[in-house]
């Protein structure tokens, strides 16, 4: 290889996303010199176990037991965090790292979502850029895109499938009909899932990236706090079932909209959506995220959302624009800039519904029913019931048509309390999305 400028990298954390980063640093060292016109090498790691067989070749870099320490490290001109967690040592080594003026590329989604704007603040105050495109949506360059591609638009929502370990297991319960829990420790095994998998399962990964795409589409101050959160232990094979006989998919989205007023949606839960919308045939590991610019329409992104390889190649990118010194502010405008968050609270949301209870099949029970929806004002689209069984437990579903949260989650406390009702009644919501 022609001698290059070397750019020296600190990297902390060898798991799953440091190896990937190692691998790709090695396999395409020359492609990378080409774009960037530095040598990127890794001088200075760091992890908790200096013993651990890795699998893959650490050369001559120098070990540090204590993270924040490659902040100072003489033979590290940029910091590599990934090593996870929404605290110290991660926080405290980035800003360590701006401190000494050395440039930070981090996954770590978790970190950013609580702490996003103080680091902004310290980022612009150093005048030393953070960059984060691993932190969203795993190999898909969503975040250059909102910042770079699409930011001549004015940009009012967005959605996605956020967290691939969701979409994995949400595609193989439907395609297999396996079972939640192995599916999961297949996700953990491919290297997909969080050090926590509850991270993942519980809607809190999609929510984390959700609060960061939200803040870089907005302009406002990243606020994890007003995310609306429920993850996907309660989406059984029973409804996936129902939703594909009722022509939807089941999927994690994570949902952002500007509202007129200024005031930001944002919220993260399974939801019904129409099978031949795109999302909705994004499977697997895939995430896939649909912005909406007021000049440039609608743009749909796919690729893999989770994984040593996608997320090294994000890493990665993120080391060549610093090489090439083309970087912008972690949310895409000064820190200083961001408008403050002000929420829409969840009880406002419009749209259809999808339920399915578990009733004793007996004469009166729809009526009853009916008599509590028609009093909550909710107006019904379907309604399903399969099978006879007298005096048994039966699935009724119905879908309905547009109506409030708050009338239908009173309709749903009432529904509940009936004699007949056997379960508490499982609500998905559907999304026709445009
Ligand atoms: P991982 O496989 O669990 O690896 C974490 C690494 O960090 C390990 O090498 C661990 O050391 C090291 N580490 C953890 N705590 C440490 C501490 N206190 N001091 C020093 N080293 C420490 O995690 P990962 O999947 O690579 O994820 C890393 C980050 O990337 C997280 O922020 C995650 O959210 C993010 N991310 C992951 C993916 C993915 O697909 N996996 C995708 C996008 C973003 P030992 O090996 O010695 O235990
Ligand atoms: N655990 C995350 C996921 C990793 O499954 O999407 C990528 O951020």
């Amino acid at each position: 290889m022609m001698a290059y400028e070397r750019l020296r990298v600190g990297l902390a954390g060898l798991g799953t996303v440091g190896g990937g980063v190692c691998r790709l640093l090695e396999q395409n060292a020359q492609v990378l010199a080409m774009r960037s016109g530095k040598e990127i090498v890794i001088t200075a790691v760091c992890a908790r176990d200096r013993d651990k067989q890795r699998g893959f070749d650490l050369g001559d870099a120098r070990w540090y037991d204590d993270p924040v320490a490659l902040a100072s490290a003489d033979e590290v001109d940029v910091v590599v965090e990934v090593m996870g967690g929404s605290g110290d040592p991660a926080k405290a080594l980035i800003e360590a790292a701006l401190e000494h003026r050395k440039p930070v590329v981090t996954a770590n989604k978790a970190l950013l979502a609580v702490h996003g704007l103080s680091l902004a603040r310290l980022e612009e105050r150093y005048q030393t850029p953070i960059c984060a495109e691993a932190a969203v949506a795993g190999g898909i360059p969503v975040l250059k895109a909102l910042r770079e591609g699409l930011a001549a638009n004015r940009l009012d929502a967005l959605h996605g499938i956020l967290n691939g370990t969701c979409n994995y297991i949400l595609t193989e319960m439907q395609e297999t009909g396996r079972g939640f829990e192995d599916i999961l420790r297949e996700a953990q095994q491919l290297g997909y899932a969080e050090a926590d998998p509850s991270f993942d399962v519980d809607g809190i990964d999609a929510a984390h990236k959700l609060a960061l795409l939200s803040a870089m589409a907005f302009g406002t101050e990243v606020c994890f706090s007003e995310v609306y959160v429920e993850g996907i232990r309660k989406v059984s094979a029973v409804d996936i079932a129902y939703a594909a006989e009722l022509g939807y998919r089941i999927k994690l989205l994570g949902i952002a909209k500007r509202h007129q007023d200024g005031r930001i949606e944002q919220r993260v839960h399974p939801c019904m959506v129409p099978k031949h919308a795109p999302i909705a045939k994004v499977d697997g590991v895939f995430n896939g995220v649909v912005v909406h610019g007021d000049f440039v329409d609608k743009i749909v992104m796919e690729g893999r959302g989770a994984g040593a390889g996608p997320t090294a190649s994000a890493v990665v990118a993120d080391l060549i624009d610093i090489a090439r010194g083309n970087t912008s502010p972690l949310f895409g405008v000064r820190a200083t800039l961001l408008s403050a968050f002000r929420g829409v609270p969840l009880a406002q949301r419009v749209g259809m519904y999808y339920v399915r209870l578990m009733v004793v099949d007996r004469p009166g029970v729809i009526a009853d029913v009916s008599a509590i929806l028609r009093d909550e004002q909710v107006s019904l689209e379907a309604l399903l019931q399969r099978g006879r069984a007298p005096g048994e437990a039966v699935p009724v579903v119905f879908t309905t048509h547009e109506t409030n949260e708050a009338a239908m989650q009173r309709a749903l406390q009432s529904i509940a309390k009936l004699d007949a009702v056997l379960e508490p009644p499982q609500m998905l919501r559907i999304e026709t999305l445009t």
